[in-house]
């Protein structure tokens, strides 16, 4: 008997020593983005949004993305859109499943087909939280390139699935000529990836061919202006044109006006970025799951002219000897203007592992600017104390007391890029008794 009790209790003290080591595992505080690694969520679970984006609301980062599983099998949507929080973005704490996939095989997001790249939106005037992805039909491979939309009143959801479309149906894109319009609409007698095909598609052979069902949408992703004008980046015209659709005032469809920027470019992973006036974009060539080389643009209006930039990439990953020539290893989903940092952006990639869709991995990296060109340089590690604190503005005391005063700051708008940020508010304690900015 007594050598049970003695039993008992070694057991008792071991499960106890076992469940704190778990639970310290679990509480692991980060401090420091780590490209490429493992990124364990609150539960001590890697995360899981792929193809992702984040919304910074309220002094909090939500991050949305794709939800994978194991096995090649765990590319389709088996489940639906992660969402995570942060208040560092080194810590990210699971939300669970914003938008889940359907049980009803009728629904367009039907278990089994494939969601990919969400994006969520804050509307200011609805006060909705809109999230659009990329939809492909269950079973029919990626052939039918559709874009979905879901609407939520709360950040985290539950999303409720609204609509899938392909865009812009019987509407022309405001960069098309004339005689663009009455050029031919079939690849009949002509030879794919033939000069004659390719210089056809440059001049809207696959716009006059889907004028009547939609423009393809494949590879998105979302961006909100300054003027709370909202816009839809795809890849359309079987991947070898980006098309740049404004949505409607409420985020919830497409208003009309759109155009193609590199025709016949053949580029897909659109990530979006606006700094002191000028848009930017990253891209990725076609090559499927596998890494390319990563593209950059720049234009001064979101409607163009787009002019090609460099490959932003310098220096090499080690975990896989990858460098510019594939992006690290990477593929771009999004761009993240940091708030309260002077030219802060992290630029966001994807490790796709295909056969394993559950373990892809995230790389997230600093952008460098020289005057308007910027660079992604590798780091092994890094944290935010690499970008400097932004200039904010003092808009009066809120509170003083012996120690000091409690400011209220503003962000001095104009340089800062509110994509994706419908607020930013920030007060902080300060013991220095003047008003101004600060460095
Ligand atoms: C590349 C795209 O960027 C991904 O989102 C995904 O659609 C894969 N192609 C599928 O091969």
């Amino acid at each position: 008997m007594k050598t049970h009790i003695y039993l008992m209790i070694i057991l008792m003290v071991l499960s106890q020593s076992l469940s704190a080591q778990i639970d310290m595992k679990k509480a692991i505080v980060r401090d420091r983005f780590i490209p490429g690694e493992i990124w364990l969520d609150n539960n001590g679970i890697h995360i899981n949004a792929h193809g992702g984006g984040l919304l910074f609301y309220k002094d909090t980062y939500y991050w949305f993305g794709e939800h994978k599983t194991t096995g090649r099998a765990g590319n389709r949507a088996n489940v639906g859109v992660h969402c995570y929080s942060s208040v560092d973005l080194y810590n990210w704490k699971d939300e669970g499943i914003a938008l889940a996939v359907s049980e009803n095989i009728n629904s367009d997001i039907t278990k089994g087909c494939v969601i990919e790249r969400p994006k969520v939106i804050y509307n200011r005037k609805t006060g909705k939280y809109v999230m659009w992805f990329h939809l492909e039909l269950k079973g029919q491979g990626y052939n039918t390139a559709r874009t979905g939309v879901a609407v939520s009143d709360k950040i985290t959801g539950p999303y409720f699935f609204l609509r899938s479309l392909r865009p812009n149906a019987n509407t022309w894109p405001e960069n098309f000529t004339e005689e663009q319009k009455n050029g031919p609409n079939s690849e009949e007698k002509m030879t794919p990836w033939t000069e004659p095909w390719l210089k056809a598609v440059r001049e809207g052979l696959f716009v006059r061919r889907d004028f009547n069902r939609g423009q393809m949408s494949r590879d998105m992703t979302l961006y909100v202006d300054e003027d709370d004008k909202a816009y839809h980046i795809h890849a359309s015209e079987e991947n070898l044109t980006l098309h740049i659709s404004q949505l409607s005032d409420d985020y919830l469809s497409f208003n009309g006006r759109y155009t193609r920027i590199f025709p016949g470019g053949h580029n897909e992973a659109p990530a979006i970025f606006k700094r002191k006036g000028k848009y930017y974009l990253i891209t990725s060539g076609c090559s499927g799951w596998n890494p390319n080389p990563a593209r950059s643009a720049v234009a001064d209006s979101i409607w163009g002219p787009w002019k090609s930039l460099q490959n932003p990439c310098v220096g090499v990953n080690p975990q896989n000897n990858l460098g510019l020539e594939k992006t690290f290893g990477g593929q771009s989903t999004f761009v993240l203007p940091v708030p309260g940092k002077s030219d802060g952006f992290i630029a966001m990639f994807d490790m796709w592992r295909p056969n394993n869709a559950i373990d892809g991995r995230y790389i997230w990296l600093p952008l460098e600017f020289t005057d308007d060109e910027f660079k992604v340089p590798w780091h092994d590690e890094w944290d935010l104390s690499i970008f400097k604190k932004f200039p904010r503005r003092c808009q009066g005391i809120i509170q003083s007391n012996l120690r000091g005063f409690r400011f209220r700051w503003s962000l001095q708008l104009g340089d800062f890029a509110t994509a994706m940020m419908p607020t930013f508010d920030d007060s902080d304690y300060c013991t220095c008794p003047f008003a101004g900015t600060d460095d």
